[in-house]
């Protein structure tokens, strides 16, 4: 398996969830963390906990990743520590649940800077510098939802951005395929984080839910295959709650009826 030991990570939305989960497990593969979020209390609780958990060292800053001038600081303060970034994990999402003729239109606004513009404008941030030493991984977290079709209901806008995400992603990769960058989306079933507390009332049962161990497994499989290989896509689908009628019973009636 390739060594990561003394590499460098970025991970956005690093202070709970998925992008706690997967800087723990970065970080035990030897790998310095730079993690990112915005609240600073929980971020400086997930730091001091990585700390002590792993022997790397862990900068936390915080980054809200719909501001062009924080994500630049992003990077500014990760190469000032680290040098240079290795890794980057784009996980940090806001999820918005209606049907979409009642989804307030500033949702439409938060999920479009924080799921997408977000994720687009740090690669542009780092891909120079790993274009410039022929290597680097980009992770990004798109969404098992992206799998349906047609989309499932009350999670259009969500769903469509992370639908452009992976398209973008894809393309990302044959575009830099030459340049020795791994681009790697991740496709999570329903995942039990805070995200998903609405769904976890829906469900009623939070056993049908998965853990974070899958997702964590599948960033260590993407970031250790040989270094002439690319996951490019992998889908970590729970066997029990697909995005359809168990977690969201489609109750709603035809409008003719
Ligand atoms: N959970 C699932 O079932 C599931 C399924 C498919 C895909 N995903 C994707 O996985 C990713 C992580 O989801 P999760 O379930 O772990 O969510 P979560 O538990 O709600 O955690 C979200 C993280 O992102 C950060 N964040 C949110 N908005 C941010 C912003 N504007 N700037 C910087 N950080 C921000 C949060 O910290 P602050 O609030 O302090 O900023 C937090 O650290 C998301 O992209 C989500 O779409 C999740």
């Amino acid at each position: 398996m390739i060594s990561l030991k003394g590499k460098t990570a970025v991970i956005t939305g690093a202070s709970r969830g998925i992008g706690k989960a997967i800087a723990s497990t970065v970080a035990g593969l030897g790998v310095n963390v730079v993690i990112a979020a915005r609240q600073v209390e929980p971020l400086i609780e997930t730091a001091n906990e990585l700390k002590r958990k792993f022997k790397v060292k862990v900068l936390p800053v915080s980054c809200d990743v719909t501001s062009l001038p924080d994500l630049e600081n992003l990077v500014k303060e990760a190469k000032e520590e680290f040098g240079k970034i290795d890794i980057l994990v784009n996980n940090a999402g806001v999820s918005s649940q209606h049907p979409f003729e009642k989804q307030p239109f500033e949702d439409f606004e938060r999920l479009v800077h924080t799921n997408y513009l977000g994720y687009v404008r740090l690669i542009r941030l780092v891909i120079n510098d790993m274009i410039e030493r022929k290597s680097g991984a980009v992770i990004n977290m798109v969404s098992g939802s992206t799998l349906c079709d047609p989309l499932p209901r009350n999670f259009l806008v969500y769903s469509s951005l992370k639908v452009g995400l992976r398209a973008f992603s894809k393309g990302l990769f044959w575009e830099l395929r030459d340049h020795g960058i791994k681009i790697t989306s991740i496709l999570p079933g329903v995942t039990d984080t805070d995200l998903t507390g609405k769904l976890k009332e829906i469900t009623g049962d939070s056993s049908r839910l998965m853990t974070t161990e899958a997702i964590e497994n599948a960033v260590k499989f993407a970031l250790t295959v040989p270094a002439n290989v690319c996951p490019l896509e992998i889908a970590v689908i729970n066997q029990q709650t697909p995005w359809t009628a168990p977690v969201i019973p489609y109750k709603q009636a035809h409008p003719g009826k």
